[in-house]
């Protein structure tokens, strides 16, 4: 298959392409890089071993910019990472956000169905569970309160496509709920690559690793789980790209609307994470205790079963793999990707 990947010079995207072409599919970028190197896109090709990976720097807001790469490339489906990502910056920017990621969505879809494609797979989040109902988390759990703008840009993103798969029997729309992506590609060139303090755990455990912040803060030693500290369901994130790859088979059977949880199914604390950082990496993580974060929840994680038993996608990563690549990509771009 051709493939349109929005957001594709972004951590998630990055790693999408690799296993797309491993898998036989080919690729074209569009990406705005506001949050994003195109260096990300010339090392995926190294990777691969092509030339380069088609690349747009258009903004998914731009109209003629996308009626211009669906007239060349002719894309049998979009897999739609664009979007703007960071929690905290929407409770400042809701408008920013709301108008990125809910404006952009809908002028991608009006694009897509002028242009007959009408197959999408999206970047969900388990976000849209809240405060979940159930534990472990299955796709039946019901859609929950977000406690941010983000959140609900996922919420109502997966909405608005449900409901126009709904009046267009024609589209297939994979709606795909991501739990806690980490990790980095095992050759560790690509990686997340955060701009200012991160707010997730990880890179913020592997930025205390090389230096850039003292210490790490824990937020929240008194929730209701084994040690204290919050439990996620982290998943690497080469297990997540690959996730997209099975989500290509609901759309090749036209699955009409399909929903799935990428998760591993395992929780684990905060504690456990800084400890196998620690155990496997040979490298020491200082922490302290600090008040809860507001909006946190205590447990999240999930049952993956129906994405196994559907798309036949499993995650092959443990958590000291995800721990070694984070380390691995951190420690050799302690900088990130060079400023362009
Ligand atoms: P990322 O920021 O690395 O990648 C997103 C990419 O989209 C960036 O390259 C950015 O430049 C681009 N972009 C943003 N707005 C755009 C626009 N209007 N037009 C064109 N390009 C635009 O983030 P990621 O971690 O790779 O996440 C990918 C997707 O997965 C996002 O939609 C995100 O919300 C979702 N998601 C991520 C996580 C996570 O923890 N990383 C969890 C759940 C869901
Ligand atoms: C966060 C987002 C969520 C998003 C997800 C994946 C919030 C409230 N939620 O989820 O919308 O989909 O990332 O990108 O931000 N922690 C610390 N110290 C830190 C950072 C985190 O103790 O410096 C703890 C948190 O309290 C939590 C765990 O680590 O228990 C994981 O946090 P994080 O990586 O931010 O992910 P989520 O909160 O699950």
């Amino acid at each position: 298959m051709i493939l349109l990947v929005t957001g594709g010079a972004g951590y998630i995207g990055s790693h999408t392409l690799i296993e797309l072409y491993r898998a036989g599919h080919t690729a074209v970028v569009v990406d705005n890089l506001s949050n994003s190197n195109p260096e990300s896109l010339r090392r995926v090709a190294k990777i691969i071993g092509v030339t380069e990976i088609p690349f747009y720097k258009t903004d998914i807001r731009d109209r003629e910019g996308l009626e211009k790469v669906f007239s060349k490339h002719h894309p049998d489906a979009c897999i739609h990472f664009a979007g703007l990502k960071a929690v905290g910056e929407s409770v400042e920017k809701p408008w920013e956000y709301y108008e990125n990621n809910i404006s952009g969505t809908l002028v991608l879809v009006d694009v897509m169905r002028r242009h007959g494609c009408k197959n999408i797979i999206f970047s969900s989040s388990a976000t849209v569970y809240g405060d979940p109902a159930e534990i472990p988390i299955t796709e039946q759990c019901p859609k929950g309160q977000c406690t941010n703008p983000y959140g609900w840009t996922k919420s109502m993103l997966e909405q608005i496509l449900t409901d126009i798969q709904k009046a267009d029997p024609a589209w297939n729309v994979v709606l795909l709920r991501y739990f806690n992506p980490v990790g980095a590609h095992p050759g560790g060139t690509i990686g997340e690559n955060p701009n200012g303090i991160p707010n997730n755990l990880m890179p913020y455990i592997t930025q205390v690793a090389v230096g850039k912040h003292p210490e790490l803060g824990i937020f929240g030693n008194d929730y209701p789980t084994p040690d204290g500290t919050g439990v996620r369901d982290y998943i690497h994130v080469v297990d997540l790209a690959a996730g997209h790859v099975s989500a290509l088979q609901a759309i090749r059977r036209r699955c009409g609307l399909a929903v799935y949880n990428l998760g591993t199914g395992h929780g684990y604390s905060v504690l456990d994470i800084v400890n196998a950082f620690q155990r496997v990496n040979g490298v020491q993580i200082p922490y302290t205790i600090r008040p809860r974060r507001p909006g946190d929840i205590a447990t999240c994680y999930s049952n993956p079963a129906k994405a196994q038993k559907e798309l036949g996608w499993k995650a092959r990563y443990g958590i000291d793999d995800m721990v070694r690549d984070s380390w691995n990509w951190q420690r050799h771009n302690p900088d990130g990707y060079p400023e362009e």
